[in-house]
């Protein structure tokens, strides 16, 4: 068990260099599948996440070679097995496994992904996309069985504009026959990132981007070479912690355009911010106007944004509102803020902060990934002392945390207990 250790209260100024998309990485190593060639992905961020879905990819065949921030992935010696439950278990992103093994074998044996637990996060509309395409769906307690014996273009709408179900979607809909249609489409810049690697394959898919993604499939797909994202929920919580403690903090190589919701409740809030081509300089303001925030998708406020961004409410004057319209259970982190001196109610999925409050370090625990990273910034805008228990959440999504913070002057360390 790991712990981290903060001493908060250091003023944090210099350069904090953005790594690539999680959330992007996570889809794209689990494509990589539908190629017959090698593939070569670069900018893929070192988290347990991502090497999680590695080793599925080992566990079933293929050769994965990491060499600094690109990975290299030869599909040609896969053979298609169940996925076991230890490994599906590890994280959410292994569904896109069913997506890509469906696409490319036609046939899909595994479990339930895993994954934070932050609400019911059921997969119907996965499900539902891949039976509009052809394929059959057994069901038996976990364990998942997916077969087609011809997938064929369809029209899918999806009822919510799911992040998975869109990927996945995509990646069985790539070798079908004929023409599919993604209705309601999620817009998130991954779709996109995703889509471009499979055109970079030799896929025909257009719209990503739009709530209308178009797939005219394909007989075979190639190796490719692709770039993954700056990951923008990684980039908008070190912007988050330089509305909180940065003097002049850079926060670099990112796309601006992608935290545009959280870059302008900031402005609004009252940080000093300047926005550059690929970069953000953030200054810590003198005082906070309250805001109220609702989580949407994208282009809304991102969800995945909205824990590390509460703790910033906590000093503003005056009464701010959060509310999650996205998942059921997203504010685990609010006891352990109201433990560090936060004043926060929650009311079915609103929470209401009223600031100005000062935080006081204290022992916490990170209950999901975005509660992990919200108590990161609570701790380092802590008065003394914050030791945050199961950090191993922290680490499933934020690349070389504490090294990156140590350089711009936060006193963080890891330890084992
Ligand atoms: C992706 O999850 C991200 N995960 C999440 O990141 C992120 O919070 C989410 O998109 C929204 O942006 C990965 O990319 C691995 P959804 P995903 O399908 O795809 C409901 C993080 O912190 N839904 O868009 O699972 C679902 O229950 C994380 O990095 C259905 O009802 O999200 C949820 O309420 C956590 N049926 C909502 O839609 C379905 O079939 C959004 O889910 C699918 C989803």
């Amino acid at each position: 068990m790991k712990v981290l250790e903060i001493q908060g209260g250091h003023e944090l100024s210099g350069t904090i260099r953005i790594s690539g998309a999680k959330n992007s990485s996570v889809a794209l190593i689990p494509a990589a599948i539908l190629a017959d060639d090698d593939v070569t992905i670069c900018n893929v961020p070192e988290v347990t996440d991502t090497d999680a879905l590695s080793e599925i990819l080992e566990f079933l065949g293929a050769s994965v070679r990491r060499a600094s921030e690109s990975i290299v992935i030869s599909p040609k010696t896969i053979q298609n097995k169940e996925i076991p439950k230890e490994l599906s278990k590890k994280l959410r992103a292994s569904y896109y496994f069913m997506g890509a093994l469906l696409g490319k074998y036609k046939h899909v044996e595994m479990y339930f992904p895993g994954g934070c637990s932050i609400g019911a996060r059921p997969i119907n509309l996965h499900l539902k996309g891949f039976e509009l395409l052809g394929a059959t769906i057994d069901i038996n307690d976990d364990r998942y069985v997916v077969d087609a014996k011809d997938l064929k273009g369809a029209n899918i709408y999806l009822d919510f504009a799911s992040v998975g179900a869109t990927i996945n979607i995509m990646l069985a809909a790539v070798k079908a026959r004929g023409t599919s249609i993604i209705d309601n489409a999620a817009k998130e810049p991954e779709i996109v990132n995703v889509a471009t690697f499979l055109n970079n394959m030799g896929a025909k898919i257009t719209g990503a981007g739009t709530s209308r993604i178009k797939i005219v499939g394909v007989n075979k797909l190639h190796g490719c070479f692709h770039e993954v994202i700056p990951d923008r929920i990684e980039a908008g919580t070190y912007t988050i912690i330089g509305a909180l403690i940065g003097k002049y903090l850079k926060i670099d190589n990112i796309i601006p355009e992608h935290i545009e919701s959280l870059t302008s409740k900031l402005i609004e809030m009252g940080v000093e911010l300047e926005i550059g081509d690929d970069y953000l300089l953030v200054n810590k303001p003198s005082k906070y106007n309250p805001v109220e925030v609702q989580t949407q998708v994208f282009p809304g406020f991102p969800t995945d944004l909205q824990q590390p961004f509460m703790v910033l409410t906590t000093k503003c004057n005056g009464k701010s509102k959060v509310e999650e319209t996205i998942y059921e259970n997203r504010f685990m982190h609010v006891p352990y803020l109201n433990k560090m001196g936060a004043n926060i109610t929650i009311k079915d999925r609103v929470a209401t902060i009223k600031g100005p409050t000062e935080l006081i370090g204290s022992e916490v625990e990170a209950t999901d990934l975005r509660a992990g990273a919200s108590l990161v910034v609570a701790g380092l805008g802590a008065k003394g002392k914050t030791i945050i228990h199961n950090v191993e959440h922290i680490l499933r999504g934020y690349e070389n945390i504490i090294e990156k913070l140590t350089d711009v002057g936060a006193k963080i360390t890891i330890k084992e207990i």
